[in-house]
């Protein structure tokens, strides 16, 4: 699909941003081995967490959704049945990783794929921490690429050093972790989001969490892990392509509610303040384990940050839309140690740099980030996604403020984790 984009003149409203995409996957991939049934309302129903569903239904799981609201019937730690097909994993990379470490110590056989861009991402992050864990995984480029066999095998404890801040890798390691024959440790870039850790304790899986590192038991009853039922909160990568949309444009104000502020998810947050965005976090509350909260930002002055270290994981979902902000921003920004980019859905380094610059903004790509001067004026262009959903958001964020029409391909991928995009954006337009 090809998506036009005009201006808009002012941007008004209040948005109840999708559940967030990473505590959807964790509800249902954990309800599902839990032992009894869950609730979970709010559930982000885009393509990505509805390919966790049909993965874990063609594993045995009973799973019954409902719009927003999904049934988990938890079969047990080993309660999980061989599927009788190829797992797709569609474009996710929580799906396969998550699972990968799920299955690893199942005693049963299955293979996990996805679309093209999915089979072109790194695995061996998962895979070979596995391993030495005692899995048996085969795949494409030595377990590298997807598809991806998993043949259970009984697993060992152990300790592991993560060499990067990825909570799809910890997040598969714990979950192996379930099935280990003792206790799991984590250390090194354990700096990530946090949603599996806390989930987990809140089903009852003795966790410890020190700020070095975090060591599982396998749980020894039957009874654990408990099933969590929950509300879903607001997913803070979605509200952020609104916190910019309404920071670049000359008149604009939006409210985006109920948006999870788990502090490894504020980083977007802390960086628009740093670039002096007038922005306010009011009604700030708990809905069930994560910190929530509404956020209104306005027309704001912007001005150059430089972006890196501790506070990457904290925003790397949230930089192709900073990278607008900066390109609208008076000065240069600066974003390093983010090479993590270059392994999203597509080259996120390569494809906000190509894209931005036929907008008309001055962007360099660099081997870990991207230096953009700002405070040029950006005009409407045929741009590509490249069927990356944050790209085609980014995309339009920028069209919002920049003169003339913008034409976005492959528009449709925003369903991958924010199915009312388009829908909002045209909401928030003021005519
Ligand atoms: C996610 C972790 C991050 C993030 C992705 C969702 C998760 O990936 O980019 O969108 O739910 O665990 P990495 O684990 O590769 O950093």
């Amino acid at each position: 699909m090809l998506m036009t984009v005009a201006p808009a003149r002012a941007l008004r409203g209040t948005v109840a941003v999708p559940g967030d995409k990473s505590i959807s996957h964790r509800a249902v991939l954990f309800n599902a081995v839990a032992a009894g049934s869950a609730r979970i309302t709010n559930f982000l129903s885009g393509a990505d967490c509805l390919s966790t569903i049909a993965c874990l239904q063609a594993l045995g799981v009973p799973i019954r959704r409902q719009g927003e609201v999904v049934e988990v019937q938890g079969q047990g730690l080993r309660g999980l049945r061989a599927p009788a097909r190829v797992l797709d994993c569609g474009n996710s990379g929580t799906t396969i990783r998550l699972l990968a470490g799920l299955l690893a110590g199942q005693s049963l056989r299955a293979t996990l794929t996805g679309d093209e861009s999915l089979r072109r991402r790194p695995m061996r992050r998962v895979v070979e921490p596995l391993r030495r864990m005692g899995a048996h995984i085969e795949g494409a480029d030595d377990g590298d690429r997807a598809p991806l066999t998993i043949h259970g095998r009984p697993l060992r404890g152990g300790s592991f050093a993560l060499p990067i801040a990825s909570a799809q890798v910890k997040s598969a390691l714990l979950l192996a972790g379930l099935l280990a024959d003792g206790p799991l440790t984590l250390t090194g870039r354990i700096d990530s989001r946090d949603h599996t850790e806390r989930m987990l304790r809140a089903m009852g899986i003795e966790l410890e969490v020190a700020p070095e590192s975090i060591t599982l038991m396998p749980p020894r009853t039957p009874e654990l892990p408990r099933p969590l039922s929950l509300r879903v909160p607001g997913d803070p990568s979605s509200a952020a392509f609104w916190w910019v949309a309404a920071a670049i444009h000359p008149a604009a104000e939006i409210t985006t509610v109920g948006v999870c502020l788990n502090p490894t998810r504020t980083g977007a947050l802390e960086v628009l303040q740093a670039m002096g965005a007038d922005l306010d976090i009011k009604n700030e509350r708990y809905e069930g384990l994560e910190p929530v909260g509404d956020i209104t930002v306005r027309s704001s002055r912007l001005r150059g940050v430089t972006v890196e270290g501790a506070l990457i994981p904290r925003l790397i979902d949230e930089v192709p839309v900073l990278a607008v902000a900066a390109a609208y921003a008076e000065g240069e920004t600066v974003i390093r140690d983010a090479a993590e980019l270059r392994a999203k859905e597509t080259d996120r380094i390569a494809a906000v740099a190509g894209e931005l610059t036929r907008l008309g903004a001055r962007v360099t790509p660099t081997e870990d980030g991207l230096v953009i001067t700002g405070g040029l004026r950006l005009r409407g262009a045929p741009v590509e996604s490249y069927g990356d959903h944050r790209m085609a958001m980014a995309l339009a964020v920028a069209a919002l403020a920049a003169d003339g029409e913008t034409q976005i391909a492959h528009a449709d991928c925003v369903a991958v984790s924010y199915p009312g995009f388009w829908a909002d954006l045209e909401r928030l337009r003021c005519a």
